[in-house]
């Protein structure tokens, strides 16, 4: 007989269906038992009873939390006072006639059937392929998928192309510092892994590939916050001959569609998203990433909104620089050296002057007081990246060693464009109303940026240290 996924078991009253899945719970009652059984689209009741034979009741007795058993009865609905309206299956049980344990399980660290608010981290992370059989982290997992997958169909749909990037590569000024990996071919020398496909989407588009996106993973080797992993996931995505507002149009229905399609139960406050300059964002709210919610006690409201016009250079203090010599200080980008700036500003920028005032084409976009994404039109003449290093101070020497192929590849008929990353751990946070991005990620790291489960980071052996030309400095007391 083919496997029959709890769930379904509502529309095949009567049918004898074969289950698989794990015990969620079993109680005695003598000459009844009964047990939960679990699969990933649900639960439902199932009894033994005077109807199954002797020895598969006294098997069902000996069933333990967590085995794994298939099951084999007829589809029965439960009179109108046993229905348990708190399972979609609470209608119907199933009269067990046969019961296969096709594996035993250890006791379980921890319950597996609540919603483990309540268990503390380290051990949901030491176990976690137990405590994502937890319905609340299957939902999420399904949740991601479903996300992952609309936004899927609605970029093919806009002819935009899936194309993956390298994750050996090389460093990229993205703000945070790089998780690297020694090159055994190479001694002394490093592949980065990347913290965002910035340069890559970008020669994607000097590529001729015009249209691009990628559901991307991304590394920063940054302190672990509730909205911070070392690894994460971007929807990143890149567009040829555009301005900014054809990047924000597309990305805002997309925002839009989606949750739709993907948690109709949530209501978006307001649409078009509202736009905020920076200044007046910083002047009303104190943040660039606004939480406009009219009603914050509303689990269901998603208030987006735009962010706008940053300025593209800040000051801070030079590298290398003592404390003494701090107020020495050097520009510095705000958010992507890549990016170009505002029409209006590129005079400036190509003389170099009224560095302070020039506005980046920038655009973020919040949620309930979360960025969730962010992104720009680029510089896609050499001349203004260039520019951007020379302003924060570059010498020639490390332009180009840093970022000439990107000024060379610019220098071969690069097409205007632009594109935006989203944080998709955040945006699936959101969206599921959970209170961290370790919710809706399969395996996340620790807050201090371990895998308890893997015992990750760990020490490499003398063998592979020497063939990769590392020595081990002791951490000084
Ligand atoms: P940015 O650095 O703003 O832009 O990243 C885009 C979005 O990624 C999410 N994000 C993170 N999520 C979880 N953990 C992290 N450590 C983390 N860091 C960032 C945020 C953020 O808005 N290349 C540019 C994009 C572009 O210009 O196209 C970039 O990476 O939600």
């Amino acid at each position: 007989m083919e496997r029959v996924w709890i769930n379904d078991i509502i529309s095949k009253s009567g049918e004898s269906v074969d289950l698989y899945g794990w015990v969620d719970n079993r109680r005695d009652h003598g000459k009844i038992v009964f047990i939960d059984l679990r699969d990933r689209s649900g639960v439902c009741q199932v009894v033994f009873g005077p109807w199954s034979e002797k020895e598969i009741y006294e098997k069902a007795q000996k069933l333990r939390n967590e085995w794994v058993v298939k099951i084999s009865g007829i589809i029965k609905e439960r009179p109108d006072n046993l229905i348990n309206k708190n399972i979609d299956t609470g209608k119907f049980e199933i009269e067990a006639k046969s019961l296969e344990v096709l594996n035993e399980s250890l006791t379980p660290p921890f319950e597996i059937n609540s919603d483990g608010k309540n268990i503390g981290e380290e051990i949901r992370m030491k176990y976690r392929y137990l405590d994502i059989r937890r319905p609340r982290l299957s939902a999420n997992l399904l949740l991601r998928h479903k996300v992952v997958k609309f936004i899927r169909d609605f970029l093919d749909k806009e002819n935009f192309l899936e194309i993956e990037t390298p994750i050996l590569t090389k460093s990229t000024p993205e703000g945070a510092r790089d998780y690297v990996v020694p090159s055994r071919l190479y001694p002394g020398k490093f592949f980065a892994l990347p913290q965002s496909p910035q340069q890559y989407k970008q020669l994607l588009m000097v590529g001729g590939v015009e249209k691009y996106f990628q559901i991307a993973r991304c590394f920063r080797d940054e302190d672990t916050r509730g909205d911070r992993q070392p690894e994460f996931t971007q929807l990143d995505l890149e567009m040829s001959f555009v301005k900014r507002e054809d990047v924000m149009e597309l990305n805002e229905k997309l925002l839009i569609d989606l949750v739709k399609a993907c948690a109709p139960n949530k209501k978006i406050q307001q649409v078009p998203f509202p736009r905020l300059t920076y200044k007046e964002s910083m002047e009303k709210y104190k943040t660039d990433r606004p939480d406009l919610r009219e009603d914050k006690n509303d689990p269901n409201l998603l208030a987006f909104c735009w962010v706008i016009d940053f300025p593209f250079f800040e000051k801070v203090d030079k590298e290398g620089d003592s404390q003494a010599e701090a107020s020495a200080k050097a520009w510095t980008f705000t958010h992507n050296p890549f990016s170009a700036p505002k029409d209006e500003f590129m005079n400036d920028l190509m003389e170099k002057k009224n560095i302070g005032n020039i506005l980046t084409s920038q655009y973020d976009i919040a949620l309930n007081g979360f960025e969730i994404g962010g992104g720009s039109i680029r510089n896609h003449k050499p001349e203004a990246l260039k520019r951007v290093f020379e302003i924060m101070g570059f010498s020639e020497e490390r332009i180009q060693n840093n970022f000439g192929h990107m000024i060379e590849a610019l220098s071969f008929g690069a097409p205007p464009h632009g594109g935006i990353a989203w944080g998709m751990d955040r945006l699936v946070t959101l969206l599921s109303n959970e209170p961290n991005i370790r919710e809706v990620i399969a395996f996340p790291k620790t807050g201090d940026a371990r895998d308890l489960m893997m015992s990750a980071p760990s020490e490499l052996e003398k063998k592979q240290l020497d063939e990769l030309h590392l020595e081990i400095k002791k951490p000084k007391k």
